[in-house]
């Protein structure tokens, strides 16, 4: 099945501002994804057209989307650039909704600064075009569980009544979410490491879980290594890739042919 110019379930080595031009209106319906920031790395020396990128995102993402946009800052000359912020409120500026602010904490982190805490975490933030259409939960399990005598009623005498009640069993995650990195914690497929600023894979699925349903369109418009096509497969979601670097697309395709397709 095509949308637009692209296949479904297929990796393009393409600029996306060029290539989101030929996805149709309100086509996608969640992207993940994490953008090249700052020039903490460097990405083959491609260079990033930030505004024109989150333009077509708004665009091509259907009313009820979501986009999860990954993003950390760099620290120059002791002062961060906040390139995060700059981007979440330009994603507002357009008509998104910041439907939230998470935080990816990492387990493991190998940046230290001599005076200041080592910094952990990167932002995951969550835009929604209008309401989110979609939101299935992640769960975790409470501290306690069972029967337990619970506080019933506060009458105007003060005194508490107290009653057998069940607790509860499971609840919500929070907003921080927590991931370890390197190989065995982002990944355990060694091809991915040939890129140099993969995500974990668990990140992506726990946002393509809670934002989209089995059959949904999942983008991911500078893949990179190809985890969020990989997740969105093993999942049952059709996706597209795009990613500008043509090793890094090779490397995609490769890394994501090597899952079994859930849907065909
Ligand atoms: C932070 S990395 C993404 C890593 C990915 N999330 C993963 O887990 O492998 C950003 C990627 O965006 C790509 N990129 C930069 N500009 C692009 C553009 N205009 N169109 C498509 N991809 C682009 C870079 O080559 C790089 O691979």
């Amino acid at each position: 099945m095509y949308i637009g110019k692209y296949e479904l379930n297929s990796i393009y080595n393409v600029d996306c501002v060029e290539g989101m031009k030929h996805l149709p209106d309100q086509s996608i319906d969640l992207v993940v994804t994490s953008p090249p920031y700052d020039d903490l790395r460097d990405y083959n020396g491609y260079t990033f057209d930030f505004k024109h990128v989150a333009q077509e995102l708004f665009r091509v993402i259907k009313i009820g989307g979501i986009a999860v946009w990954v993003v950390g800052d760099k620290i120059k000359n002791g002062d961060r650039t906040l390139i995060s912020f700059r981007h979440c409120l330009h994603f507002q500026e357009l008509g998104f909704n910041v439907h939230d602010v998470m935080i990816y904490k990492k387990k493991n982190t190998p940046f230290m600064r001599s005076n200041a805490y080592t910094n952990c975490y990167e932002f995951m933030f969550v835009f929604a075009k209008g309401k989110p259409k979609t939101f299935n939960p992640l769960k975790t399990k409470t501290a306690r569980s069972g029967a337990e005598k619970l506080v019933y009623n506060k009458k105007s005498d003060g005194i508490n009544k107290k009653v057998m009640g069940l607790l509860n069993e499971e609840k919500t995650l929070t907003n921080i979410w927590e991931y370890a990195v390197g190989l065995g914690g982002s990944t355990n497929d060694k091809i991915a490491f040939q890129h140099t600023a993969i995500f974990p894979e668990k990140l992506a699925q726990d946002h393509i879980l809670s934002w989209s349903n089995e059959n949904d369109i999942v983008l991911d418009p500078m893949c990179g290594s190809g985890t969020t096509c990989k997740m969105a497969r093993m999942n049952k979601r059709n996706y597209i890739g795009m990613e500008i670097s043509a090793e890094y697309a090779q490397l995609a395709t490769e890394r994501v042919g090597l899952v079994e397709p859930q849907l065909f």
